[in-house]
């Protein structure tokens, strides 16, 4: 059998559309004034941390460089990357960023903003992306929260490209939950929609228990360390204000942790682009349309490139 991959993992990303673009390092929460931390991103080994004076910064990390995790007295020495803090998380740039996309609820004032968690997984950024959007997992892996049998059928729904936000939207999803949300009281058919506004990002938006008409919002940003790991953070604004932050964040720690041994039994650990490298089933038009669209964009990094 050949070689699935040419590059090595760990080989700096060259994707021109993924250096430029902001891309998440970690929950706003996790750089403490004063502070510094070696983290990576695509590939390039960085200095990540927090001023005395509560600046964000980021900057590439070189062979020799100090590992205290003290934030340096005469201030950074490397050239600084670009930074923005949104969303509950700290981003950054290899590249010249395009304006982050936008989650106009984040900005409702009886929204509830929360980190949940920031879990390393061995898998790809795409192959956490699309286990995200899928729907047809929930019975079988999140057996009698998320889903359970016999309603294991994923009703059709709508997906397209949006122009001119040029990101993947699935709509009229519905699936039957037992327990959709950690305030759930029974089992309910759950509306759906996903945003993928972002070659490693997703946005859900789904039914909030005792709010008709609105949507709570879940959003996964994926920091890519190399082609084959990554830093899943999960981010909530939702309508909910009745549970306290800790069992807000277990629940949904408890549902990832499900996912994360499936993610990491899945081989290869790579998104396979060619759309004859495994066979979709009509649940899986969202995964389809994702896989098409990061050709079209032009990514090559944590994916198997199609053929041409
Ligand atoms: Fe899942």
């Amino acid at each position: 059998m050949p070689p699935l991959t040419t590059d090595s993992p760990d080989q700096p990303c060259e994707d021109r559309v993924l250096l430029d673009l902001w891309q998440p390092v970690g929950a706003v929460e996790a750089f403490p004034r004063g502070r510094v931390r070696g983290d990576q991103l695509l590939g390039v080994p960085l200095t990540v941390g927090r001023s005395p004076d509560g600046e964000v910064a980021a900057w590439r990390r070189r062979d020799g460089d100090s590992p205290s995790q003290v934030w340096p007295a005469d201030g950074p020495v490397a050239p600084l990357l670009p930074t923005i803090e949104r969303y509950g998380h700290v981003w950054t740039s290899l590249g010249t960023p395009r304006p982050l996309f936008a989650i106009p609820e984040a900005d409702e004032p009886d929204r509830r903003l929360l980190h949940a968690a920031s879990v390393m997984v061995h898998t790809s950024a795409p192959r956490s992306i699309e286990n995200f959007l899928d729907m047809g997992h929930f019975p079988f892996v999140h057996t009698d929260v998320l889903g359970a049998e016999p309603h294991t059928e994923v009703k059709d729904y709508n997906v397209r490209v949006s122009v001119p936000d040029q990101e993947i939207l699935a709509t009229d999803c519905v699936f039957y939950q037992p327990q959709a949300a950690l305030e759930s009281t029974g089992g309910a058919e759950v509306d759906y929609v996903y945003r993928v506004p972002h070659p490693y990002c997703s946005v859900l938006y789904k039914s909030s228990p005792g709010h008709e008409g609105r949507l709570d919002v879940i959003a996964l940003f994926v920091q890519a360390i190399d082609q084959e790991h990554i830093r899943a953070h999960m981010w909530l604004c939702l309508l909910d204000d009745n549970q306290p932050d800790w069992a807000l964040r277990r629940f949904q720690v408890s549902i990832f942790g499900q996912d994360k041994p499936i993610l990491e039994n899945q081989v290869p650990r790579r998104l396979p682009l060619d759309p004859r490298a495994e066979t979709p089933i009509r649940a899986d038009k969202s995964a389809v349309a994702y896989r098409r669209w990061l050709g079209q964009l032009g990514v090559r990094y944590g994916v198997l490139p199609g053929a041409a």
